[in-house]
């Protein structure tokens, strides 16, 4: 046995065991359904961390290569508010609005959005609104509006964390969704 050889089978075949019995595990789960899957009890903790921040790296990563947006306009921002209050209120919520009651029930719960524009940057935001989030309720608004759709949200995103309950019932009043008779 050469020593090179003999180098493989003293490190190499260690790691060949554990992952097999990695993989092997993983099938194990699979074939079995030894996983709760039901919306009712939370994601481990574990999972939910790496779900999140593996979603919020590969945001960063594909975000990182899309041209800045132009300067954000008030007339930007109140077209996104309206496009905001009637796809996404129900889940996120805005100041002085509450989530909807049946998003209790979604794993995981859809944040609250107050602060995401100084989370996320105009460009992180326009690719999580865009192409959604797998594994989640959060849908991907690619089919159902236009670009310059999205990034009115993104602006009126990025207007949010400055914006009173006052400031947003005046949006709201102001389109045709929102507005009571
Ligand atoms: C059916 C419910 C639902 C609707 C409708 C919805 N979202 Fe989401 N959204 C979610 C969920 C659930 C998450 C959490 C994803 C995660 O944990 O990674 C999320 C995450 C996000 C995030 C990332 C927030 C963070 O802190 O990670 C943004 C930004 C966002 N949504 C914006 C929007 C916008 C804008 C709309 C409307 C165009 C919208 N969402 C509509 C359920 C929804």
């Amino acid at each position: 046995m050469g020593p090179r050889l003999g180098l493989l089978l003293r490190w190499g075949l260690p790691w060949a065991t554990m992952g097999l019995a990695v993989a092997v595990f993983g099938l194990g789960v699979v074939a079995t359904g030894a996983y709760d899957t039901t919306a009712t009890t939370p994601h481990p903790a574990l999972v939910a961390w790496a779900t999140h921040a593996t979603m919020v790296q590969s945001v960063r990563r594909e975000a990182a290569s899309l041209p800045p947006p132009r300067r954000f306009t008030a007339a930007d921002v109140a077209a996104g508010a309206r496009l905001y209050d009637a796809n996404c209120v129900a889940c996120h919520g805005a100041p002085g609005v509450a989530r909807a009651a049946w998003t209790d029930g979604l794993t995981p719960n859809p944040p609250y959005l107050l602060d995401a524009g100084r989370q996320f940057t105009p460009n992180e935001l326009y690719w999580i609104v865009r192409h959604g989030v797998k594994m989640t309720a959060m849908p991907s608004w690619e089919q159902t509006m236009s670009q310059s759709d999205v990034w009115t949200i993104v602006a009126f995103l990025s207007a949010l964390p400055e914006m009173s309950a006052a400031d947003y019932a005046r949006e709201r009043g102001a389109s045709p969704q929102g507005a009571t008779p």
